[in-house]
């Protein structure tokens, strides 16, 4: 029986190489024997949570998908349904949710606040986003996309460009990438740069950082290329992000610059800044990524709540 080193999934400091690793395998030997209509019993008879007080589409879907696919079961509410709006702290919600289902995917808009809803639980809790916070399992899907294409990550230059202040998946990507030992090139407008002490920690575990503003100048020397979003809903002011949201533009002249095996990964909803005419293209793998989701999710919930592995 093989366990994750921490009973909750919070942030991607909860994992070493070893979670991870196991993580990807997992999800590798699950996207193999994937067959829609013959789930998987290791969760039969569980039961999922989902509280989601902010949207989603694809991180929603994917775990309910993958808890169909185990064989579980899932409940759903949304921030606005439940007794958030009534002023329940997150704490009782954590207890009261813990009483209904035996795992909690739940996000939110503030940031810590999903480690306040596991110090509640008496169930494994997993952060499906908090604020500006981390999305670890989105970073985990990343990272299998990657690998799946790169089979050896290490001394890959990732390039990351968009909102890379205020974007969680790249705050949680980032680290478990430095964990394969990738180097990075942060390509943002200098107000949406990456947080100062995240570029700390990754300095401090000696993985080359480069920062700029010029994402034609960095095309050629990246081997993948993360394109986000910038995130309308953490900014007060909304000509600032009119000004901002369409800074960079990943279309048929950019990915020309791209080296031919140059990986394209976005966590998506994109709003303009990869055009769909590239979607084509063989190194476009956002839709893929989606796909990953369903596997890393379903290894996720297996390693996390079930006993059968
Ligand atoms: C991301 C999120 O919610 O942080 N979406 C997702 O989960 N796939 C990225 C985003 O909203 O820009």
């Amino acid at each position: 029986m093989q366990h994750l080193s921490h009973p909750h999934l919070l942030s991607v400091k909860d994992l070493n190489r070893l979670d991870l690793d196991l993580i990807l395998r997992r999800a590798k030997d699950f996207s193999e024997n994937f067959s829609p209509k013959t789930p998987v019993e290791l969760l039969h008879g569980r039961v999922m949570a989902t509280l989601f007080a902010e949207p989603s589409t694809r991180t929603r879907l994917s775990f309910e998908r993958a808890m169909l696919a185990l064989d579980g079961q899932v409940l759903s509410i949304t921030g606005a349904d439940s007794s958030l709006t009534k002023g329940e702290t997150l704490e009782d919600t954590g207890r009261v949710l813990s009483q209904f289902a035996d795992v909690i995917v739940a996000r939110h808009p503030e940031h810590g606040s999903i480690q306040r809803i596991a110090q509640g639980a008496t169930v494994p809790v997993i952060n499906a986003g908090d604020g500006i916070g981390e999305h670890p399992s989105q970073a985990i899907q990343d990272l299998y996309t990657i690998k799946a294409h790169h089979s050896n990550l290490e001394g890959l230059v990732v390039g990351i460009v968009g909102d890379l202040k205020h974007g969680r998946t790249v705050h949680s990507l980032t680290q478990v990438l430095a964990q394969y030992r990738v180097s990075f090139v942060f390509i943002s407008h200098p107000s949406l740069q990456m947080p100062r002490s995240l570029i700390a920690e990754l300095e401090a575990q000696k993985i080359a950082v480069q920062e700029t503003d010029d994402l034609r100048q960095a095309a050629a020397s990246l081997d993948a290329l993360y394109v986000t979003r910038v995130q309308r809903e953490r900014f007060s002011d909304i000509e600032t992000y009119e000004d901002l949201k369409l800074a960079y533009q990943v279309d048929i002249n950019l990915i020309k610059l791209l080296k031919p095996s140059c990986s394209i990964l976005h966590p998506l909803p994109r709003v303009g800044e990869i055009d769909p005419a590239i979607d084509g293209d063989k190194r476009a793998l956002y839709f893929e990524q989606v796909r990953n989701g369903i596997f890393v999710r379903m290894a996720l919930l297996a390693l996390l709540c079930g006993d059968n592995l």
